[in-house]
């Protein structure tokens, strides 16, 4: 990104001035080239160990186009739901780079994954073996799983977001010993083949021990399993949540350092204990496309409540981005128009939901700033639009994929019609 000579932001060669003109406000834009660098810096660190692949995280950011650039990079795709995969089947996302996941996949999402012939399901409950040897037999086919496992790590980050503890619903617990159990139960049926085994420790994680003692734990799990039932299982998922820069107190380490973490940390404790360096996946989402997103929107009203505060309210909110509201989550932010201009007020972002908790930012400081103004709020390429809603009936804005002073649509805005073509309208009214 940079400023130029109009003092405006500029994001992949684009004008963010003549974006939101073109395309309107709220607006999220992509930029491919940031994408891009975050994908090869992955690939290139895997490739660096040598066996091994990245899936990009696709709730973090989906839709037909991501997941076409995705591919051209050459990463597989990790989704979990029939809505992923259905997109993904759209895209003729190659089957055999996905990997399904989920805590409860329904009949019909596992029926999709057989019938496509994705390349894994992660096994997270004994309900899911049961629907998916039924289907693998219906179709005559023989499916590939992995078996997600709660290493007992606990990550520092947000409660919602942590999810290796043995108090989590994902998973199968090493302690408590239901891993062993349907590890024993996978291996009695006759047409899912044990590949190895998945976990995720959590989100916007910025340290590498807990990857690295995941690593260990992970190591002599599936050791311990190998050896017990005569097995080769060699591929270890470590899952995703590599951290971002959000605000300046953020330290997140690059792509390659916390792969090298982890790949030193695998090697020297197969080297110590004699054994094969295993196959490895990860599976990055926020930290390929957080970065490489900004939403703009509008300011319209500005209410200044003397001694208090100054609120700027933007046309969107928590409805295009619910991470603020959820998480506490914070952003930093800038008037795209006046870029080149000094702080000179603190200010509060708002929302335009009806709730007093759709704030976007809390003091921050900006030039001085009126209706009319377009705020870029930076980082916000992953969980903004795929977790945005239609609450208070507002249409879920465009994304703009930008590249060498291009822009594009990859997802065009929802119109007013869009929002009641599902409305359906009860005979007896
Ligand atoms: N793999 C698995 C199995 C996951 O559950 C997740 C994220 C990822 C990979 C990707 O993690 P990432 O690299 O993006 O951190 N909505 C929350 C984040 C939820 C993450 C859920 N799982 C947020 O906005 O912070």
């Amino acid at each position: 990104m940079k400023i130029n000579d109009k003092g405006h932001l500029e994001i992949g060669g684009c004008d963010t001035i003549s974006l939101a003109q073109r395309f309107g406000t709220p607006l999220y834009v992509m930029d491919d080239t940031q994408i891009r660098d975050a994908c090869r810096r992955y690939v290139s660190a895997i490739r660096q160990y040598g066996n091994g692949m990245v899936l990009y995280a696709g709730k973090a950011f989906t839709n037909i186009a991501m997941c076409k650039l995705i591919q051209q990079e050459g990463l597989g795709l990790d989704v979990v739901s029939g809505g992923e995969l259905y997109t993904a089947m759209k895209a003729e996302f190659p089957p055999e780079r996905i990997y399904m996941h989920g805590n409860n996949k329904s009949y019909e999402e596992l029926r999709m994954a057989v019938e496509y012939g994705i390349e894994r399901v992660v096994i997270d409950s004994f309900h899911e073996v049961e629907l998916l040897e039924q289907l693998a037999r219906n179709y005559d086919k023989n499916i590939g799983v992995s078996v997600r496992v709660k290493p007992g790590i606990d990550a520092h980050t947000h409660h919602y977001i942590k999810t290796g503890q043995q108090d989590s619903k994902f998973g199968f617990g090493i302690e408590d010993g239901q891993i062993y159990r349907i590890i024993e139960y996978i291996l009695t049926q006759p047409h899912l083949e044990l590949k190895g085994l998945h976990c995720h420790i959590g989100s916007q994680i910025f340290e590498t021990d807990p990857y690295i003692e995941t690593a260990q734990i992970m190591l002599e799990l599936m050791w311990d399993i190998n050896d017990t039932h005569g097995l080769n299982m060699d591929e270890i998922d470590f899952g995703g949540g590599f951290g971002i820069r959000y605000v300046e107190e953020d330290n997140p380490l690059a792509p390659e350092d916390y792969i090298d973490a982890l790949t030193d940390g695998i090697k020297a404790y197969c080297d110590n204990n004699a054994r094969q360096y295993p196959r490895i996946l990860i599976e990055p989402g926020r930290s390929i496309a957080g970065p490489a997103g900004i939403t703009l929107y509008m300011v319209g009203a500005i209410k200044h409540i003397p001694d208090v505060r100054t609120y700027v309210s933007v046309d969107g909110g928590m409805a295009d981005n619910p991470r603020p509201a959820l998480y506490q989550a914070k952003y930093s932010a800038m008037i795209a128009n006046k870029a080149d201009k000094p702080a000179e007020c603190t200010v509060s972002i708002a929302g335009k939901c009806c709730e007093s908790g759709d704030m976007l930012i809390w003091d921050i400081d900006l030039p001085k700033v009126e209706a009319g103004d377009i705020l870029a709020v930076f980082d916000t390429g992953a969980y903004n639009y795929s977790m945005a809603s239609n609450y208070n009936r507002l249409p879920i804005p465009a994304v703009v994929l930008v590249k060498d002073g291009r822009a594009e649509l990859m997802v065009s805005r929802q119109s007013y019609d869009d929002l009641i073509s599902h409305d359906c309208i009860p005979s007896w009214l």
